[in-house]
This record gives structure tokens, C-alpha cells and sequence, in this order.
């Protein structure tokens, strides 16, 4: 598989992101070298997809670690405070979590408070190779369980700007449009941030990837007209009893391929499993801003006074999901149990 583009970069010195923000108009560089300038680009949206927000979230420690060490900062106190920054910015995705936990972990194998700035700054680099380990391998398992000449319904933005590394949902496609077996892909705009508009379409105009944009509202109708082979989308918690939290709409797409006779298929590394949630009702919801629904664009449409609900997830039970493509494999009726089945193989490995 060859690369598609880098969205993420990590010098050691600084984090460079692709601003997701500026897309599709400009393709414009920032440069966080703290880990406040982390946080912001966070909470901000210029890096967004769970995988990316964990990546991030680790280079905010390394760049926490540093300036501790070169300050003259107790390490550990540093790290606490980096750690409650970043764990503020965005609640649901469970990597950025992940990576914490990754990052605190690293810091105190560290012999010392200058080890663990050198490890802090290796493991970004080892955690975006891992993703891009992941990715393929997602990939590679997702485009098996697709007819040929498949046509697919994707929801939100899952690529590469989505892990930094190959895309999970968008990288089954991507790897079935390399393998000569995808038909068309349909893209939702993925209001209210229209991640499928500005980033999917961008993503997908690059890689000479065949789509059709569709306002969400024509999800349900293309199923039932039956011009979708299947449905895949991305996550950014699934809990123990297999509940996926995705972007708002994943639910409706999945009531509608159930009632269609559609596959259903859910991509994500192990990264995104959070065993320490046991369903769906327990995962925090993040909800965004009025102003991400009042406005299209610059331009206000609704009327003053109008009061918003923002939910930017939402979360599907596991009994609607057909499978879960993994880094390490497909469950199948993503139930607890195959879910601990799959985990715990992993763990006799
Ligand atoms: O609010 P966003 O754009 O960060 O939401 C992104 C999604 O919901 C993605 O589907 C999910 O993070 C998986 S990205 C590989």
C-alpha cells in the first residue's frame, strides 16, 4: 500500500498538523510546540479522528515532558497538570484516553526525567508507526469482507487526516478501490462540521477514489433503493458489550441497513476499545456548540432566539453492527463475549 499523505508530523521539537479546519480551501501548516498549542488544536478541531486526537495527545506530553525538564519542573507534577489539559479538550474518543495512559506509563519506566523526554518523543513516533501498522492491516480485512464491484456508504471523516497514518473506515475503501473491487462510495456531508464535505471529498478526489456527496437525508433512501452494498464507518469508543460511539447520524445508518438487509461494519484498532465501559449509556457524549448549527457557513440561518442541541456522537448497539474490522481481525456479532474472545487472544499472543 503505497503512502497517501502525511496529515501529522512530529520533529521532537514541535507537533505539525495539516489544519482540518482551513480544508478543502487551503492546505495550511500549524506548528504546536506546548502543550497548551496542543489542547487548542484539539479542542479546536484542526486535528480530529480519534486515532489523530490520541497521536496528538501524546505529543502534547513529550512537548510537557521537555519543557518540565528544561525548566527545572518536578517531572511528575508537569505531567499530571499536561495530562488534565488534555483530557479536558474532547470527552468521547477513547485514544486520546489511550494515549495518555500510554504516555504517563512511558514517563514512569523513565530512569530519569531526561529518559523520559527522550522516550516521550520516541513513543510518537512509535505510535504513529503503529497506526499506520493498524490501518493497513484494517484495510486489508475490511476490503476481504466486500462483494466485487462493491458500492459503500461512509459517514464522517475516517482517512488519513483521521489517523494520521492510512484511514480506517476510508482505509478499507481506499484498499478496495486498490484492489480493483470498488464500485462507487457514497459520502455523507456529515453536518453539523460537514467532516464528509470538506475532508472525506478531499481525501477521496486525491486518491482518485469514485463518490457521490449526499446530504445525510439521502443515507436511508440510497439503502433502501438498494444502491449501498454495505455501510462503513469509523468509531471513537466502543465499549465492552460492543456499543460504538461514532459521529452523530451513524445511528440512523444503522437502523436503516438492519431494516434493508445491509452489512453494517464498523472500523477501528484495538486503540478504540475501552473494556472499562461496560455499554453504549456510559460513554460521555461531547456536545459542541450552538453556533456549529445556527450558522452554514458564515451565514446565520436560523432565527434569533432559536435554542440548539449539538450531540456531535452518537452510539449504536452492538446488535445492529455485522462486524467490527480490527487491526488484529473481524468480530463478527460484535457481542462481550466475541469481543473478550478477541482480546483475550491477543493477550495469550
Ligand atoms: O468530531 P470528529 O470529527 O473528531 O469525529 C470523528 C469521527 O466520528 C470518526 O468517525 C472517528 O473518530 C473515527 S476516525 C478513524
Amino acid at each position: 500500500m503505497t503512502e497517501w499523505f502525511e496529515s501529522i508530523k512530529w520533529d521532537g521539537e514541535a507537533l505539525v498538523l495539516l489544519d482540518q479546519t482551513r480544508l478543502p480551501h487551503e492546505e495550511c501548516w500549524v506548528r504546536c510546540a506546548t502543550v497548551d498549542e496542543v489542547a487548542g488544536a484539539i479542542s479546536e478541531m484542526k486535528v480530529r479522528g480519534a486515532p489523530a486526537i490520541g497521536l496528538a495527545a501524546a505529543a502534547g506530553m513529550a512537548l510537557a515532558a521537555k519543557e518540565a525538564v528544561r525548566s527545572g519542573r518536578e517531572l511528575e507534577a508537569a505531567l499530571e497538570q499536561a495530562c488534565a489539559t488534555l483530557a479536558r479538550t474532547r470527552p468521547t474518543a477513547v485514544n486520546l484516553f489511550w494515549a495518555l495512559d500510554r504516555a504517563r506509563e512511558t514517563a514512569r519506566s523513565a530512569p530519569s526525567a531526561e529518559e523520559a523526554v527522550v522516550r516521550l518523543s520516541r513513543l510518537v513516533d512509535v505510535l504513529l508507526e503503529e497506526q499506520r501498522e493498524s490501518d493497513r492491516a484494517i484495510g486489508d480485512y475490511g476490503a476481504a469482507l466486500l462483494p466485487d464491484g462493491a458500492r459503500v456508504l461512509t459517514h464522517c471523516n475516517t482517512g488519513a487526516l483521521a489517523t494520521g497514518a492510512y484511514g480506517t473506515a476510508l482505509g478499507v475503501v481506499r484498499r478496495a478501490h486498490e484492489l480493483g473491487k470498488l464500485a462507487l462510495v457514497y459520502v455523507d456531508e456529515s453536518r453539523p462540521r460537514l467532516q464528509g464535505a470538506r475532508l472525506t471529498a478531499w481525501e477521496l478526489l486525491r486518491a482518485g477514489v469514485p463518490f457521490r456527496l449526499v446530504v445525510d437525508a439521502a443515507a436511508a433512501s440510497l439503502i433502501a433503493r438498494g444502491l449501498v452494498d454495505a455501510v462503513i464507518v469509523g468509531a471513537d469508543r466502543i465499549a465492552a458489550n460492543g456499543d460504538v460511539a461514532n459521529k452523530i447520524g451513524t445511528l440512523g445508518l444503522a437502523v436503516a441497513a438492519r431494516h434493508f438487509g445491509v452489512p453494517f461494519y464498523v472500523a477501528a484498532p484495538l486503540s478504540t476499545f475501552d473494556p472499562g465501559t461496560p455499554d453504549g449509556a456510559s460513554i460521555r457524549i461531547e456536545e459542541r456548540n450552538a453556533e456549529e448549527v445556527l450558522l452554514v457557513g458564515q451565514e446565520r440561518v436560523a432565527p434569533e432566539g432559536t435554542v440548539v442541541l449539538n450531540p456531535a456522537f452518537d452510539v449504536t448497539p452492538a446488535e445492529l453492527v455485522t462486524a467490527i474490522i480490527t487491526d488484529v481481525g473481524v468480530v463478527a456479532s460484535p457481542v462481550k463475549e466475541h469481543i473478550d474472545a478477541l482480546l483475550g487472544e491477543l493477550a495469550r499472543r
